[in-house]
């Protein structure tokens, strides 16, 4: 039977794989027979790649001169784009990198990835209040690019629900399920986004400052424990797998299911963890 697995010939784009999730997902594409070529702010050590782009994903020039590498039809099979920034860095910044230039990225490179091709991006568990906050949502959703998107952020940063941090999760996982049908439709190209639990990456120092640890020990852990950086990358590899072929425009919790028991009631937060 041929494994559906494997990424034999496949050329990779990464987006953020220095370290964490990304760099665990370039290994394992690595070791799955498939290609890497990398963009980062910080050029990775860990992997070999056929190119790197070094790239400030809160630039849009930046971001447009790394795009237009790949707008040749067919320059690569799979799109990752699991870069990002906590909460504790500036709010626009952080709505810019996690999901101004996240769908940047994809809008620009779907249409000119090769036939059967699928991109897999990093949301957060953290976005799970998308789910009462679609009509908020829908009028940046509406913004036409990153100027404009930008332009909008700007406009409505000093509002509750626009933290940074949850406000970009709730927009990548809100995209992701609204826009991936239309995309896949349009370009025949599946969009899919994982959205993880605790994981023990470089960013993890950033949520306890951001909370406390406390707040972080006692979010709630079906499985006992945070998740190592390998177990979000390859759910990741697998949605953009030819395994997955079927799957698109679907958010797939990786939190041990924490989101569930939360949406459904079985489990819930400690606020009093909360500084
Ligand atoms: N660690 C967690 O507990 C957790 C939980 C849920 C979601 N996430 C999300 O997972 C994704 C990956 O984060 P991680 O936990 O692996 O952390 P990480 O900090 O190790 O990875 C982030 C990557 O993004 C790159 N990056 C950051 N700013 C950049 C910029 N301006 N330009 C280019 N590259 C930039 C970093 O260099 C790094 O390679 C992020 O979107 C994060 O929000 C993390």
């Amino acid at each position: 039977m041929k494994n559906l697995l494997s990424y034999e010939g496949k050329r990779c784009f990464i987006v953020g794989c220095f370290s964490g999730m990304g760099e665990a997902t370039a290994r394992v594409v690595q070791s799955l027979g498939g290609t890497v070529i990398a963009a980062d702010i910080k050029r990775p050590t860990t992997f070999d790649f056929e190119a790197f782009h070094q790239v400030d994903l809160r630039d849009t020039g930046a971001v447009d001169e790394m795009l237009a590498g790949f707008t040749a039809q067919g320059a690569i099979d799979r799109l990752f784009y699991c870069a990002g920034l906590p909460g504790t860095m500036d709010k626009v910044d952080v709505m810019t990198v996690n999901w101004v230039h996240l769908r940047h990225t994809v809008e620009t490179l779907a249409p000119h990835m090769a036939k059967g091709g699928a991109i897999a991006t990093i949301s957060s568990a953290g976005g799970l209040g998308y789910l009462g906050s679609m009509d908020t949502l829908r009028p940046l959703m509406a913004t036409a690019g990153p100027a404009e998107a930008i332009a909008w952020i700007e406009e409505h940063k000093d509002e509750p629900w626009m933290d940074g941090y949850a406000s970009s999760k709730m927009c990548s996982i809100f995209y992701t399920v609204n826009r991936g049908p239309v995309l896949t439709q349009e370009t025949g190209i599946r969009l899919n986004c994982i959205s993880p639990g605790p994981t023990d990456t470089p960013m993890m120092s950033a949520f306890v400052e951001q909370t406390s640890a406390k707040f972080m020990d006692s979010y709630p852990k079906p499985i006992g424990r945070n998740s190592t950086p390998e177990e979000q990358a390859w759910p990741l590899v697998f949605l953009n797998s030819d395994a997955a072929s079927y799957i698109s425009g679907e958010n797939l919790y990786t939190d041990g299911g924490a989101a569930n028991g939360l949406i459904t009631g079985s489990v819930s937060i400690d606020m009093s963890g909360l500084v």
